[in-house]
């Protein structure tokens, strides 16, 4: 069967509609453990069931909210009043996504680095997901920074993968979200950030190009290009946006309809600023916005702590952060505007 990538394009057009991201909370089983330990909730099917209907019944939401990325969990679980979580997403105008990658493991031949896992059977799993409501997917690559590494084996096997999934997912009608993730977690400066990461989507790009992806029909998720999370004196907000706005340019082909940007490990009102800053930059030759993870979440789960007397309360931290980020979308955020929310 052709490629209806009129379908596609116009679901990764709405993924980056203007004033709109992506909430990523597909987090697998072991990472939602690490979060819920950290504000002291067991995890179990139950509670995660229930913190995430908190976030997508959260209302007011959708406004900011373009679509969801669910894990494979939670793409099978229900709200409250047994309506299933994909219904409820599309019912308020928000696109169901799926992460499908199975994890990044050790890479053979390369000490300290990973490869993203999860080809086999893809094609099937796809199928399935798309007959479960899921219009877009998530596959994430790691690329560590550190003395020695990252070596060109990591980057072309992980952007090699990475095109593999993307036309697997085309073919089955669902559009790709492509992150290629450089990690922030090193000493390094904002310089070898940027070298790396534009050794990585050229790369991409070229990988995408040679198994005939078609850009219109996918959205990027790269890392912005920031300093190190254990260096000093870390780059600040103008020059993180500069740089990063530049190193796009570069890489990114003007067809690819939209970049949404992972936070990485930033903090809430950091990734915010950071986006902001770079719509404000403006003649962009895509859309720039957010697929955050940590940075929409860490609010409502500090709020939530796995109280029911707590939901309104996570759910207007949600809230907040999501309008927050919408500004950012645009360039019409502004730092007093955390300041009257608290
Ligand atoms: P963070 O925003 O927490 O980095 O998560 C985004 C994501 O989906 C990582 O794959």
């Amino acid at each position: 069967m052709a490629i209806q990538t009129t379908t596609l394009e116009e679901t990764a057009r709405a993924l980056v509609a203007p004033g709109k991201g992506i909430l990523a909370a597909d987090e697998s089983s072991g990472t939602i453990k690490k979060r819920f330990d950290s504000i002291g909730v067991e995890s179990t099917e139950e509670s995660r069931r229930a913190y995430r209907d908190l976030l997508f019944t959260t209302e007011g939401a959708e406004d900011f909210v373009s679509g969801v990325i669910l894990y494979d969990e939670t793409i099978r679980q229900s709200s409250e009043d047994g309506t299933p979580f994909p219904k409820l997403l599309e019912s308020k105008g928000v696109i169901p996504g799926i992460k499908v990658d199975m994890g990044a493991k050790d890479l053979a031949n390369a000490p300290g680095e990973k490869v993203t896992e999860g080809l086999d059977g893809l094609r099937e799993r796809l199928a399935e997901y798309h007959d479960l409501g899921a219009r877009f997917a998530k596959w994430r690559a790691v690329i560590d920074i550190g003395p020695d590494i990252p070596s060109y084996t990591c980057i072309r096997v992980n952007t090699h993968a990475l095109a593999r999934y993307a036309a697997l997912c085309q073919a089955a009608q669902i559009v790709p979200i492509v992150e290629p993730e450089v990690l922030m977690d090193g000493d390094h400066d904002i310089d070898r950030c940027y070298k790396v990461t534009e050794l990585v989507l050229k790369t991409q790009f070229e990988e995408l190009y040679f198994q005939r992806v078609a850009l219109e029909g996918m959205v990027l998720k790269p890392n912005m290009v920031i300093s190190g999370k254990k260096i000093k004196k870390p780059a600040g907000v103008e020059e993180v946006a500069e740089k990063t706005v530049r190193l796009l340019k570069n890489c990114v082909p003007g067809a690819v309809p939209g970049i949404a940007f992972l936070s990485g490990g930033q903090s809430d009102e950091e990734a915010t600023a950071h986006l902001d800053a770079m719509n404000k930059i403006g003649h962009l030759p895509w859309r720039l916005t957010f697929s955050y993870g940590r940075a929409l979440q860490h609010a409502p789960q500090t709020a939530w702590k796995g109280r029911a007397e707590n939901v309104g309360a996570a759910q207007r931290a949600f809230s907040h952060r999501a309008k927050m980020n919408g500004l950012a979308a645009i360039g019409q955020w502004k730092a007093d505007l955390e300041k009257k929310a608290a």
